[in-house]
C-alpha cells in the first residue's frame, strides 16, 4: 500500500467552478443512491487540477461531495498507482515492468532511465521535472516495452522502447520538445514488426 499523506498537504482543496461543474456531470452519470461510484472520476478531476498530485484535503472534498466515510476515499486512492498522493514532476515517468514488457527488456528501460535521470525508482529529479517508477501492464503489451509519461494536461504512450529510444524521448522532453507518441520502432500501431520490414524493403 502506498504511504498516506506523505509531504507537505496544502490546508484545503475545493473545485474550480469548471471542475464543480463537470463533477456534477460525472455524477449525475450515476443512479439515484450510486453516487459514490463517482468517487474514481472525481479523484481524477481532483489529481488534474493539483498539479497531478492528490492531497488529503481533496480527498476529504470529494468524501463531503459524495457523502462518503473519508477512509472509503483514501482506500480507492491507495489502491490504484494512477493516484499520486505526494507532489510529482512535471513529467511523471511510469515504466511498465510486467511480465510481457519485462521479457521485452523493460529492466534496460528502467536502467536508461535511472541512468539518464539520476534517480530511482519513486524519486524525483533535483530540478523537479521527471519522477520515475513502475506500473503494472498498461495494457499495451503488443508494444511491450513501455512507459507512459504524464503532465498536467496530458498523458501519452510511448511503446517499442530501447535503451537508446527513451534516452531520447527524456532528453527531448528537458529540452521543451514534444517526442512523437506511440512505437517507436517506426512501426505503424502494433502492426507485425514482418510487415514495417517487408515495407521498408519494398
Ligand atoms: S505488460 Fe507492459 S503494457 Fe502490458
Amino acid at each position: 500500500m502506498k504511504a498516506l499523506f506523505a509531504g507537505p498537504q496544502p490546508d484545503s482543496f475545493a473545485f474550480t467552478k469548471e471542475n464543480l461543474a463537470k463533477a456534477d456531470a460525472i455524477i449525475k452519470k450515476y443512479p439515484e443512491g450510486r453516487q459514490q461510484s463517482a468517487v474514481m472520476p472525481l479523484l481524477h478531476l481532483a489529481q488534474k487540477q493539483n498539479d497531478n498530485w492528490l492531497p488529503r484535503a481533496a480527498m476529504d472534498y470529494v468524501a463531503n461531495m459524495l457523502g462518503m466515510p473519508k477512509v472509503r476515499v483514501y482506500e480507492v486512492a491507495t489502491f490504484y498507482t494512477m493516484y499520486n498522493l505526494a507532489p510529482v514532476g512535471t513529467y511523471h515517468v511510469q515504466v511498465c515492468t510486467t511480465t510481457p514488457c519485462w521479457l521485452r527488456g523493460s529492466d534496460q528501460i528502467v536502467e536508461a532511465c535511472e541512468k539518464h535521470l539520476g534517480v530511482g525508482l519513486g524519486e524525483t529529479t533535483a530540478d523537479g521535472k521527471f519522477t520515475l517508477c513502475e506500473v503494472e501492464c498498461l495494457g499495451a503489451c503488443v508494444n511491450a516495452p513501455m512507459v507512459q509519461i504524464d503532465t498536467k494536461n496530458s498523458s501519452e504512450y510511448y511503446e517499442d522502447l530501447t535503451a537508446e529510444s527513451m534516452t531520447k524521448i527524456l532528453t527531448d522532453l528537458a529540452a521543451g520538445k514534444t517526442p512523437k507518441a506511440g512505437p517507436q520502432s517506426g512501426r505503424h500501431t502494433s502492426e507485425p514488426a514482418a510487415a514495417k520490414n517487408a515495407a521498408n524493403d519494398g
